[in-house]
């Protein structure tokens, strides 16, 4: 398809799904959650690569079906993925990696809170591992910042986290119930 564009996807992320004592209380849901992410990765593997239909060729991306509650809280969960970056960018610019911890710290595994178990089995595998590893990703860069990282180590982490949001934009989208 020479009009598609072709983005990597995220590979290599079951190694980052693992029990971490900052997040104790999210056990809850991490447990079977990552449990359905190792089935999904050992049973679809990893395609390398996605497309992104190009205008006029039709919505090809496959739906997530929620609540109008739970997409409310989803769509929130969004804007506070992208006021973080913007966050990050910010803070970044002014070399204040207090703000840049705090602002990716508000987009990590902490977010997930209060999302129940019977959602997420409803919900395809790789959509789940590609939104715990954001959420993660998140986290890792906020840790990298509390501890002194360059510059440039941060806007690498931040690459990986827009990375994961390019490659579940063009992949899903939402529907009503
Ligand atoms: C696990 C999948 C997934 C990841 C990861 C993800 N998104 Fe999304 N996002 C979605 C879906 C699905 C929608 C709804 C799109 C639709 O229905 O057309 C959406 C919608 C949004 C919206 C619109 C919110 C609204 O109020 O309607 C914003 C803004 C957004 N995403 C930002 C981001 C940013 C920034 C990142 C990365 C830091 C990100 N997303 C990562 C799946 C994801």
């Amino acid at each position: 398809m020479s009009s598609a564009l072709s983005l990597p996807v995220p590979c290599g992320l079951r190694s980052e799904v693992r029990s971490d004592p900052v997040t104790a209380p999210m056990r809850t849901l991490t447990a079977p959650v990552a449990a359905l992410v190792i089935v999904s990765v050992l049973v679809g593997g990893c395609t390398g690569s996605q497309d992104i239909p190009a205008r006029g060729q039709g919505d090809v991306r496959e739906t997530i079906r929620l609540s109008q509650a739970e997409r409310e809280t989803f769509r929130r969960g969004m804007r506070q993925y992208l006021a973080s970056v913007q966050g990050i960018v910010e803070a970044l610019a002014h070399s204040n990696r207090a703000q840049i911890s705090e602002s990716a710290q508000k987009a990590g595994m902490d977010m997930l809170r209060g999302v129940s178990v019977s959602v997420a089995v409803h919900l395809p595998p790789e959509f789940l591992m590609l939104s715990m590893d954001t959420h993660q990703k998140f986290d890792a860069l906020s840790r990298s910042a509390e501890a002194g990282d360059s510059k440039a180590e941060t806007t690498a982490h931040l690459g990986a986290i827009l990375a994961n949001c390019t490659a579940c934009h063009a992949k899903y989208r939402l529907s009503p119930n």
